[in-house]
């Protein structure tokens, strides 16, 4: 007997079905863990999104994995054209990464020079200084928000004044960890304006979330303008942070040399036909943005009732006023069940809350209201 048929009549024989019964329909595995559930800590801590992954994408993942064996070509070109259709641009404007961060990590290592200098508000997602830490030789210049929160980009602008070499200047839009936003006419007029050694690197990871008239993307920017990368996630509105996808909008010049810095293969099946069903769901980002809204009302009510101090929020968490010691607060949070936000010096009088479901808020807010009593906030 042929291998496949043994294989085949063999599991017959011991009354196996041929085909595995995988169906999306009620499987408990493809439902997301709520934390009370599972007896883990309730997660807000990394600004994930606690719905899960879109249906539809649970579907995808099921039933791509039929094709796990193959390698992801039409998988990848199929999103990449998603992407691109949904920004206006052309396919070689998209360079795909396993999660955003992937594309930050690029953008500092093709700018790489003996006199590279790096430019970025402080405090703000930490991502593209640890990518500059194995070349220790990139003059590292953090620039403090303003006292809005929003980029001070008229320091930064002057930052980059009088540099030997190139400068890539990261701008995070809405910022983290404040979910403050800066002027995006601000940041275009600046393009516009800036010399050619001076490169952008605009991360937009929580566009969807912004509910301010006056936001937009810079794609179309990027697109134009070859010394421009816009980077986007799948990992916040789509919930999809542990499947690791993202992408970035750039000139097709600009495109290439970043491509040059992945793998030709860096995002697997699985993930890219998720990403595809997540973007031609046309509930899902508003169905994301509405239960985050829900949270952000049950969290912004307790810390009013509290008198604790708030950044308004662009973004799925918050920067709140904890009046204590940090670390201490972390760790109560922690004996207390919640995991919450890291340190993100020198903002060390305030946490950052990621947002749960609202029910996870309530039992947030039912532990600020403990620790008041306590006299710890
Ligand atoms: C501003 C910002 N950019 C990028 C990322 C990384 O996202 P990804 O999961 O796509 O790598 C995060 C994650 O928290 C973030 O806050």
């Amino acid at each position: 007997m042929k291998r496949r048929a043994f294989l085949r009549n063999g599991l017959m024989a011991l009354g196996a079905p041929a085909v595995l019964p995988v169906t999306t329909g009620d499987a408990a595995f493809l439902t997301p863990r709520q934390s009370r559930q599972s007896g883990d800590l309730i997660r807000l801590s990394s600004n994930e999104n606690p719905l899960g992954i879109p249906p539809g994408s649970k579907e995808a993942i099921v039933g791509g994995i039929g094709d796990g064996n193959r390698y992801p070509g039409n998988s990848r070109r199929a999103l990449q054209e998603a992407v691109a259709q949904r920004h206006g641009v052309p396919i070689n404007a998209v360079v795909l990464g396993n999660g955003s961060t992937e594309i930050l990590q690029m953008g500092v290592q093709a700018k790489l020079h003996p006199e590279l200098r790096l430019v970025a508000p402080a405090p703000t997602f930490e991502d593209v200084f640890e990518y500059s830490e194995p070349h220790p030789w990139i003059d590292l210049k953090p620039v403090p928000l303003l006292p809005d929160y929003a980029h001070d980009l008229t320091a930064m602008e002057e930052a980059t004044r009088g540099a030997p070499g190139p400068v890539l200047v990261y701008v995070c839009n809405p910022n983290n960890p404040t979910g403050s936003l800066t002027p995006v006419e601000d940041v275009e007029a600046w393009i516009r304006r800036a010399p050619d050694n001076v490169h952008f690197l605009v991360d937009e990871a929580y566009f969807e979330f912004v509910d301010s008239g006056s936001y937009r993307s810079l794609d179309k920017v990027a697109f134009e303008n070859p010394n421009v990368v816009v980077a986007r996630t799948f990992s916040k509105v789509y919930g999809m942070a542990g499947i690791r996808l993202g992408y970035a909008v750039t000139h097709p010049d600009n495109a290439r040399a970043l491509q040059a810095f992945a793998a030709g293969t860096n995002c697997n099946h699985l993930a890219l036909v998720a990403g595809l069903a997540a973007l031609r769901d046309g509930d899902w980002v508003g169905t994301s943005v509405g239960a985050n809204l829900e949270s952000r009302k049950v969290t912004y009510a307790v810390l009013d009732e509290l008198g604790l101090e708030y950044l308004p929020s662009h973004t799925n968490f918050v920067m709140h006023r904890i009046s204590g010691d940090l670390r201490e607060y972390i760790n109560r949070m922690r004996e207390a069940g919640i995991r919450v936000g890291r340190p993100f010096p020198p903002m060390l009088e305030f946490n950052r809350l990621s947002f749960g479901l609202p029910e996870e808020m309530e039992r947030h807010a039912e532990t600020l209201r403990d620790f008041r009593r306590r006299g710890w906030i």
